[in-house]
């Protein structure tokens, strides 16, 4: 070795050590550290002993003032106690996220693996992928919190209201518009996040904490200068029951997320984070929520600020903490709990109640539990975050989720071999930023689907047409590209600049010039294009479902750091297309309706079309569920497949119903047990006719034979993913509860069951189970 390489050598060594020791002082501050003699006593760093004794310990230990400043999201350290601060507010919707106070990127770890956005990976219809991707996030949130670059694990997602009209801008955000959908989003998304088994087996410590949010009945941002934080909706108690709360309830009750988090909104006429029969008598005893719950940011200030439904700060804060909120988004706590208790409306045994319920989870998360690194968790080093299985995983997610709209005479998929030249055309085909969604974090590289198609053909070119999607500049260069080769890709759609938090759109068609261009490309073009959507929500492109010009639509949500190589794979063939839409896509003319009507219900006295697969019986561009393949797939209901179920007349109470023509029994007296008995399972044959093996999302419906009386169209009632072969068939067995499962919702939100008919579908076949006694 030369010197030269000597020198270079031990500036290499240098450097490592450097590192290390960077990586050692990194270390986060903790508690109960056994170096520190004073701490070692602590009842509350003992870990033998449960955790409500330590809690009650530490609580003891702490001035009224300390306990009222731990009740705001940056809470400060105790150093008298040992305690570091602690920041409750981060982020991790589809990948460990920079939004939020409690997570740091720098140099060491400059990045987190980013997910599609949720839209898209709900559209995979997949549980088993959900729960892998917020595991991951979970292993990515305690390397970066092993590192030094977390002080908070508490991660405020994810979100999963109900994308209840196609304007709504974080509607992105979200698993979609079915209920049953978004429940099992919600269960598997934080059973992994949280560390739990897929079948939500917990094995000691919390990975992570999981919030579900925003409770509830919160899917309006600002809409025609009606803004979330003086919006009241006004909700049935029916709609409440079948739409908004059960992915709520799924998420506390099976998913056993860890928090809840209550929203800007009123509903009818009450804030939700001063509402104490939905924080506590619902979400707290009804289903048993073991952990805490956290106000939206700034919430408990706009109860006075912006609808003065409190007369003052204090009484805000009062409500707040009254109705069951734990800790409070904003700075409100610290400012004003002072005053409210000296006024009377607040005592100290509510703070301590909020207070046991933060700390708490903050010991199940281990961190009181001594040094991090000796936590199960603390082996997990800086390099799984950004692993190459991690990114694979977000590139699975894309594939499985993105939808094929169109494939006239197969169009798709490309054949590699003969492309001579390729056109890229559109703002979405080269901005890194329209593919990463909101909430995102800092990705560990960005493939866009230019760099994707470039690394595939040759002789790709490529014009943007507009810089921002709407802002058309560039048509007759774009129309001049087009002619000029061989076969056009267009990458048109939306971005954060028209659907976002805060911000609804107005509009479902395009923005702007962007269907013009879209036409002008697929006139000029030699060969029919190919249209590539990139948008949380759903578009009204009527025009080019119906242009022959335009041969084939992909919808690709906001598709994630490996959106482009997704894209790329299902052009040429590599991957065989099975997402389908979790949303309805309706036409411009649904924004007729206001966004401020919550019903789901239609209403045919005013015209009041309802919305969702769920009760929307209009026009639509593309409904629910719609997707297609490169394969055909056919269904068979299985000729063993159940009949009957039986009720025991004489072991039921009292029939009740709001349809006189129809017998109905009330779940909630019919009773666990009785309950218990009336399963079936609904098998169903499923083949892949070719031409290519794939990944198939089979789902499976149930409706009623009528759908009056404000029963639904069809609902949801199960789905699986299955991969089959050219060629091959498989089973899929549904095992059904005809008291979750058949059942509906009355006006008055009690739920019954039909006696008589019911109707499986799946496909275009149809099953009948019938209900007698
Ligand atoms: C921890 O608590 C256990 C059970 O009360 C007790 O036996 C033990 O002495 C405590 N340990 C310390 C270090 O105080
Ligand atoms: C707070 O206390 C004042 C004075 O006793 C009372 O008028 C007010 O209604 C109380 N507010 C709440 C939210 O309890
Ligand atoms: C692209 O060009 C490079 C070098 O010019 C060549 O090695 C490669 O095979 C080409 N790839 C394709 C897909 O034509
Ligand atoms: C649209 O593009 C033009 C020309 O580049 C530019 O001047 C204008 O600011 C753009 N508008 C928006 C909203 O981006
Ligand atoms: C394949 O799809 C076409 C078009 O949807 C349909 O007409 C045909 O029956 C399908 N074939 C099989 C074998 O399912
Ligand atoms: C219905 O329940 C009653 C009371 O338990 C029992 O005697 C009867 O045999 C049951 N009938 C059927 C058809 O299961």
């Amino acid at each position: 070795m030369g010197t030269r390489g000597l020198i270079f050598s031990s500036a290499l060594l240098l450097l490592l050590l450097a590192r290390t020791v960077l990586v050692i002082s990194a270390t986060p501050p903790f508690a109960c550290d056994p170096a520190n003699p004073s701490t070692r006593t602590f009842g509350f760093c003992n870990t033998t002993l449960p955790i409500d004794k330590r809690v009650s310990d530490l609580i003891s230990r702490l001035t009224l003032e300390e306990k009222i400043q731990q009740l705001d999201d940056e809470t400060p350290a105790i150093p008298r106690l040992g305690v570091p601060k602690y920041n409750w507010w981060s982020e991790a919707l589809h990948g460990v996220s920079s939004w939020g106070h409690g997570i740091h990127f720098d140099r060491i770890i400059p990045s987190a693996t980013s997910f599609p956005q949720v839209i898209l990976t709900a559209a995979s219809f997949n549980p088993d992928l959900w729960y892998r991707i917020g595991q991951t996030i979970a292993v990515e949130a305690r390397a970066l919190y092993n590192a030094g670059h977390a002080d908070g694990l508490t991660f405020w997602s994810p979100n999963v209201n109900i994308f209840r009209d196609p304007r709504w801008g974080r509607g992105q955000e979200t698993p979609g518009e079915d209920p049953v959908t978004a429940s099992k989003y919600a269960v598997a998304f934080v059973r992994g996040l949280q560390g739990d088994s897929p079948t939500g087996e917990r094995s000691g410590q919390l990975m992570t904490s999981s919030c579900c949010k925003h409770f509830t009945a919160y899917d309006l941002d600002n809409w025609n200068g009606i803004n979330r934080h003086i919006f009241n909706a006004k909700v049935t108690a029916q709609d409440m029951e079948d739409t908004f709360q059960p992915p709520f309830k799924s998420c506390v009750e099976e998913g056993r997320a860890t928090c809840v988090m209550c929203s800007y909104n009123e509903v009818n006429g009450v804030p939700t984070c001063a509402d104490y029969n939905l924080l506590t008598k619902q979400a707290k005893k009804e289903w048993g929520l073991d952990g805490y719950i956290a106000s939206d940011c700034a919430a408990v200030d706009y109860m006075y600020g912006a609808t003065h439904y409190a007369k003052t700060l204090e009484e805000a804060v009062s409500y707040a903490l009254k109705a069951g909120v734990d800790i409070n988004c904003g700075k409100a706590m610290k400012q004003h709990l002072g005053s409210a208790i000296q006024k009377g409306n607040i005592s100290e045994s509510d703070i301590d109640k909020a207070l046991s319920n933060a700390l708490s989870l903050r010991m199940k998360l281990g961190l009181f539990n001594g040094d991090p690194q000796k936590l199960p968790s603390g082996d997990i080093p800086p390099s799984q975050v950004c692993s190459t299985q991690h990114k694979n995983l977000a590139l699975q997610a894309a594939q499985e989720g993105i939808v094929l709209l169109k494939n006239n005479g197969n169009t798709l998929p490309l054949v590699k071999s003969k492309i001579t030249s390729l056109g890229v055309i559109g703002p979405n085909a080269d901005a890194p930023p329209s593919l990463l969604g909101n909430y995102n974090g800092p990705p560990c590289e960005v493939i866009t689907p230019l760099k994707a198609l470039q690394s595939s053909v040759n002789n790709t070119r490529f014009i943007a047409g507009s810089n921002v999607p709407g802002n058309v500049t560039q048509i007759p260069e774009a129309v001049q590209l087009a002619s000029s080769v061989d076969y056009v890709i267009m990458f048109m759609g939306l971005d954060q600049h028209q659907e976002r938090e805060a911000f609804d759109r107005t509009d479902l068609v395009l923005p702007g010039m962007q269907q013009t261009l879209i036409s002008k490309v697929a006139e000029a073009a030699k060969k029919p294009i190919i249209l590539v959507l990139i948008s949380g929500g759903p578009l009204d492109i009527t025009f080019a479902k119906d242009d022959p010009r335009i041969g084939a639509i992909l919808w690709a949500g906001f598709p994630g750091e490996a959106g482009g190589s997704a894209i790329s794979s299902i052009i040429f063939g590599d991957h065989n297309p099975g997402g389908k839409l979790p949303v309805t896509w309706y036409p411009q003319e649904f924004t007729k309706v206001p966004m401020t009507d919550m019903r789901m219900r239609p209403d045919p006295a005013t015209g009041y079309p309802g919305r969702s697969y769920r009760f929307y019986t209009g026009k639509t561009v593309y409904q629910f569920g719609y997707g297609l393949s490169y394969s055909n797939y056919s269904y068979e209901f299985e000729a063993e497949a159940a009949t009957s179920i039986y009720l025991n007349n004489s072991l039921s109470p009292q029939a009740t119903s709001n349809d006189p023509n129809t017998l109905s029994y009330d779940i909630a007296s019919l009773g666990f047990h009785t309950c218990g008995e009336l399963k079936v399972s609904a098998k169903v044959g499923v083949k892949n006719h070719g031409p290519m093996a794939g990944k198939h999302p089979v789902l499976l419906f149930s409706r009623w034979p009528s759908t009056e009386h404000g029963r639904l169209v069809k609902q949801l009632v199960g789905f699986q993913s299955v991969h089959l072969e050219a060629g091959e068939s498989t089973k899929v067995e549904f095992p059904l509860s005809a008291c979750e499962h058949l059942s509906r919702v009355m006006d008055d939100g009690r739920r019954v069951l039909d006696k008589g008919s019911h109707f499986l579908i799946v496909g275009d076949k149809e099953h009948e189970i019938n209900i007698v006694s």
